[in-house]
């Protein structure tokens, strides 16, 4: 019987050495040392034996059990490895792929072009003041020489609150008061960027909602020709300095004269076009000097001050200078759109 032990101890040590993955070990661990495992079958043997030869044979079972059992264990512990290290292996990053892009953020068309407006007025010393969106009919248009019931007042279709009198803001033309009470008796040199809100019908030419750049100028020897040389290095700067630009007369309550400024048209060059309707020039602000019924609201002497304003609309800015011909495009947030900017 000792025989029959060794022989199936290195039978055993055979089997376990090929034994690959833990599928197989278990079954090693079975056959083997289970309970109906070939050592254990040989150990209910014991019995046969004459009574002399049982203690010597125990001895030789326990230790050939003992190091099946700890050759078992290494075994174990080797396959576990390898099948840990070949599982890594396996799941491990492809570095060499092609990595994942971050979409990058950018800036909306119109903070841009507003931007391009800032740096340009900024280069000719003019600061950024803000007045708020949500206005007073007053500031809105009482102070900027709109009497209750005047016709002008209807080119404004206005967003009321339910507090009386208390509007969003039509334009930023507000903004020039509110300057003025807090510069007076210092001059002025000042643009007022923001939104403005109109009730009005949203079509490719008209949005509810857009911006525009108000400017304001006020001090002791302003003139038209300050007006003119100042819009016209502005509309050099940003359409290129071969524009030329011509200034028509037009009307605004809170200028006097008031003027609107056209630039030759970009597309055809002054030749005529469908951008321009055959005219050659494109309109791009309005503007005057500052009339002095509003010198004097802002706390100016007339007599004394002299001013001139204008107002920017940067939608249409944009629209000329990319070429984009429906308005509704700046606001819709459409990727598509915005993302060619
Ligand atoms: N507030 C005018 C509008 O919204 C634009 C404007 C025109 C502003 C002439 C001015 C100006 O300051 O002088 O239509």
């Amino acid at each position: 019987m000792a025989t029959d032990l060794d022989k199936t101890f290195n039978e055993s040590v055979e089997k376990l050495s090929m034994a690959a993955d833990t599928a197989a070990l278990e079954t090693w661990y079975r056959e083997t040392l289970g309970k109906k495992g070939s050592i254990t079958l040989l150990a209910r043997q014991i019995g046969k034996l004459p009574a002399e030869d049982r203690p010597q044979f125990g001895q030789q079972l326990n230790q050939v059990k003992k190091n099946l059992q700890e050759a078992f264990e290494r075994r174990e512990t080797a396959v576990k490895t390898a099948e840990l290290e070949a599982k890594l292996a396996g799941d491990a990053i492809d570095v060499t792929m092609p990595g994942r892009t971050r979409l990058r953020g950018g800036l909306h068309i119109i903070t841009k072009t507003m931007r391009d407006i800032y740096r340009i007025f900024g280069d000719m010393g003019f600061q950024i003041y803000r007045s708020p969106d949500v206005e007073t009919d007053k500031y809105n248009f009482e102070l900027l020489n709109f009497p209750p019931h005047h016709p002008a007042r209807d080119m404004q279709d206005s967003f009321y609150t339910t507090t009386p009198d208390v509007i969003l803001r039509t334009h930023t033309s507000g903004g020039q008061i509110r300057a003025m009470h807090e510069y007076y008796p210092e001059p002025v040199r000042v643009i007022v960027p923001g939104m403005c809100y109109r009730n009005e019908q949203i079509t490719a030419r008209s949005e509810i909602q857009f911006t525009q750049v108000e400017g304001l100028v006020v001090g002791h020897h302003i003139t038209f020709a300050d007006l003119k040389g100042t819009l016209t290095e502005f509309a050099h700067r940003m359409y290129g300095p071969q524009r030329q630009t011509r200034f028509r007369a037009s009307y605004f309550p809170f200028t006097e004269p008031s003027a609107e400024m056209d630039v030759s048209c970009f597309l055809c060059d002054g030749d005529g076009c469908q951008v321009c309707k055959y005219t050659g020039w494109l309109e791009i602000l309005g503007c005057g000097m500052v009339h002095p019924n509003v010198l004097r609201n802002g706390g100016y002497d007339p007599q004394i001050y002299f001013g001139f304003a204008f107002g920017i609309g940067p939608e249409r800015i944009a629209m000329l200078k990319y070429g984009i011909d429906d308005i509704r495009q700046f606001w819709s947030n459409d990727l598509r759109f915005l993302r060619q900017f």
